[in-house]
């Protein structure tokens, strides 16, 4: 539980556990690194340190000086801690996490509290503890561990320390000095390894924090060029589905020698009102649409009807009557139409419900319906009919309008035909 509390270091991070593996893994691996080079230099180093002891053994130094004595145990103990660290790294599982950090515990450990057999032995000649506090430094500064590594590598150490410098050194103040100087030393080494511990942290969090603002970055890419294809498609999709418009329209117009150029006059007085009234974007293309459709049923009725230059027979007129119904029927195969159907099913429909083909009355008729009824009307008036010597001007259409506004036509819209046209 103590040992969960200390270790813990991503306390306020969104870091995952396969995060939290992988940081352990890359810090296994660095601190391995730095301890085997580190050993490699020290066996260098104590191989020269013990051919020193060679001389100081025919000097007759070793026998003599319990401190001489002592410095060469210390370099055989650092061999043999080395060797160890090797053995318990190598003779496992030396790829992987486990044996890496074994090798650095062993190292770590031993080499540290070596180096308090060497301060120890230091007593008995030149008194100081240089070596204990290096090393100690060095460990805190080498190896990234958890707290609690640190603390135990440490405690042992010191503990070594204190009873090797109580039991070597026989001056009193020189020894008080130990305490006070070993103590401070320790309690700094312990912050710092902690210091530099949590800057890894800390490092490796902002690394992942900023790897997962690129991969959302990547993503949102992603999901913005797959729109822009999308859009794209569309645009080409709805350019096919305005060609099919046109094409249809055209169709329609040459079979009937009435309707030249009827649908887009049509349009243009809906767009008139559309804008006028302030219709939206997605009403006003609609609205064109249907403007441009609304006679399309007629493809279906036969020529000698459409263009019949007498009256109708009540036969022929019931079916003239059913292109409404029959331009939706065609519409509703165009994806793109599939808004604009009630548009043309209804624009025959009268505001006093005598219209056809249901006979539906005001606000029950759709109202972009209501408009392309007016904008039909109109130019049917206003436009050369075979039926007819002379089109009416604009102005009879109005007064035509005024006549018929709340029968045949929605009385506002009247209004702002009037408005834009009168
Ligand atoms: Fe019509």
């Amino acid at each position: 539980m103590l040992s969960t509390m200390i270790n813990n270091v991503f306390p306020k991070t969104n870091i995952t556990e396969d995060q939290k593996k992988q940081f352990n893994s890359e810090l296994i691996d660095t601190n391995f690194i730095r301890s085997r080079n580190l050993s490699i230099l020290l066996l260098f180093v104590i191989t020269v340190l013990l051919f020193t002891d060679y001389l100081n053994h025919n000097k007759g130094l070793l026998e003599g000086d319990v401190g001489y004595r002592l410095l060469f145990y210390s370099h055989l103990f650092h061999v043999i801690a080395i060797l160890l660290a090797f053995l318990s790294g190598i003779s496992f599982d030396s790829n992987k996490s486990g044996g890496k950090q074994r090798f650095v515990t062993v190292f770590s450990y031993l080499t540290l509290i070596g180096s308090t057999i060497v301060s120890t032995a230091d007593q008995y000649m030149n008194g100081q503890i240089t070596v204990f506090v290096l090393v100690s430094f060095l460990f805190a500064i080498i190896n990234y561990q958890k707290l609690m590594f640190n603390m135990v590598m440490y405690t042992i150490s010191y503990t070594i320390f204190i009873i090797g410098i109580t039991y070597a050194q026989t001056n009193p103040n020189i020894l008080r000095g130990h305490y006070i100087n070993g103590t401070v030393i320790v309690i700094l080494v312990v912050f710092l390894s902690r210091i530099l511990y949590y800057a890894k942290v800390k490092d490796f969090s902002s690394r992942k924090t900023i790897e997962q603002q690129n991969s959302k970055l990547e993503k949102t890419n992603q999901e913005l060029s797959l729109a822009n294809k999308e859009l794209y498609e569309s645009l080409l999709a709805l350019d096919e589905s305005q060609n099919i418009i046109f094409t249809l329209t055209l169709t329609l117009e040459s079979k009937d020698t009435n309707t030249h150029g009827h649908s887009e006059r049509v349009a243009k007085y809906a767009m008139a009102i559309a804008k006028h009234l302030g219709l939206d974007n997605r009403d006003r293309v609609n609205l064109w649409r249907a403007a441009i459709l609304h006679d399309i049923g007629k493809i279906s009725i036969p020529d000698a009807i459409l263009n019949k230059p007498s009256s109708l027979s009540e036969d022929e007129w019931a079916i003239m009557k059913s292109h409404p119904e029959r331009g939706a029927e065609i519409c509703s195969k165009l994806k793109f139409a599939r808004e604009i159907l009630p548009i043309i099913r209804y624009h025959h429909e009268r505001y006093d419900g005598n219209g056809y083909p249901e006979g539906l009355k005001d606000e029950a008729i759709p109202f972009l319906a209501r408009i392309v009824s007016i904008a039909d009307t109109v130019d049917a008036m206003t436009s050369p009919r075979s039926y007819r010597s002379q089109p009416r001007t604009m102005e009879q259409a109005i007064e035509e309008l005024k006549r018929c506004s709340g029968t045949q036509f929605d009385p506002a819209l009247v209004e702002t035909f009037i408005e834009v046209y009168g």
